[in-house]
């Protein structure tokens, strides 16, 4: 199993001393049955929408995304997520409207499904041009495990994010709402973990909120783009010598 480990000093005076930062070229579903049992604090996570995806009208163009044909892992992969959090904690799978149904009943199996949340972005894709309203939101199915309580000022469940150019992913997502997401149902040193981490957006939002972060990808070419977004974002929000590292 390829895997690649940050650890290092974090130098704001309120942080607890020491971030741990890990990622996985690997297969989420091996990975998360070697994670213990309630040591995770959050999941955030955007799964394969199990309708073999192909976003239109993008210059640049993806690969066809791993495991996304079927759901047929998803009843396990719920379970094994309910497994490795801790009690009291929220956590957030983005869904498309294809499949919400399938995935709403599965989470609900285990979770407290306590909403599904509306990203709304600032201008709409394409979708069917002449039978079909033009697309404008995405889907978040967000749930507790026990109870957990919003950190700060409660917002609406509607958020309005700009949407990114996909240039890294096709279902890139923007790092504002996911740190929007994280601050808000966690703490400062929490675990994030993010099983299908694409492009990395969330462990740069993970580390641009000061938590620390475990994620996954399959596939080469997503895992080195993660790989070099977090490398960056380390190296900015933590300023130290890339020698520290290596
Ligand atoms: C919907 S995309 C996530 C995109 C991400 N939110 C971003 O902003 O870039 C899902 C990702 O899960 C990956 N994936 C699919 N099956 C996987 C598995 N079994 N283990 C790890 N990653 C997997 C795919 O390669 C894909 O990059």
């Amino acid at each position: 199993m390829l895997h690649i480990i940050y650890i290092w000093i974090a130098n704001s005076n309120k942080n607890k001393g020491a971030y741990l930062l890990l990622i996985y070229n690997t297969d989420c579903f091996e990975l998360i049955k070697t994670i213990k049992t309630n040591t995770i604090d959050m999941i955030l996570t955007d799964p394969p929408y199990g309708m073999s995806y192909v976003s239109g009208g993008r210059k640049e163009k993806h690969d066809k995304i791993a495991n996304d044909d079927n759901l047929d892992w998803l009843d396990n992969f719920i379970k094994e997520c309910f497994r490795v959090l801790k009690d009291n904690t929220a956590s957030y799978f983005f869904c498309s409207y294809h499949n919400i149904d399938i995935f709403k009943r599965a989470i609900e199996k285990h979770f407290n499904v306590k909403d599904i949340l509306v990203w709304e972005k600032n201008n709409s894709g394409m979708g069917d041009l002449t039978g079909c309203f033009a697309p404008k939101v995405e889907f978040i199915i967000f749930v507790h495990k026990g109870r957990k309580n919003i950190i700060g000022k409660r917002t609406d469940n509607i958020f309005k994010f700009k949407k990114t150019d996909n240039a890294m992913h096709p279902t890139q997502k923007p790092t504002d709402l996911c740190e929007h997401m994280i601050k808000k149902f966690s703490d400062d040193g929490d675990i994030i973990f993010d099983p299908f981490m694409g492009s990395g957006t969330t462990g740069v939002s993970a580390i641009q909120s000061g938590r620390d972060f475990i994620g996954c990808e399959i596939d080469d070419k997503y895992f080195k783009i993660a790989n070099e977004r977090i490398k960056k974002a380390v190296l900015k929000s933590k300023q130290i010598n890339v020698n520290d590292l290596f």
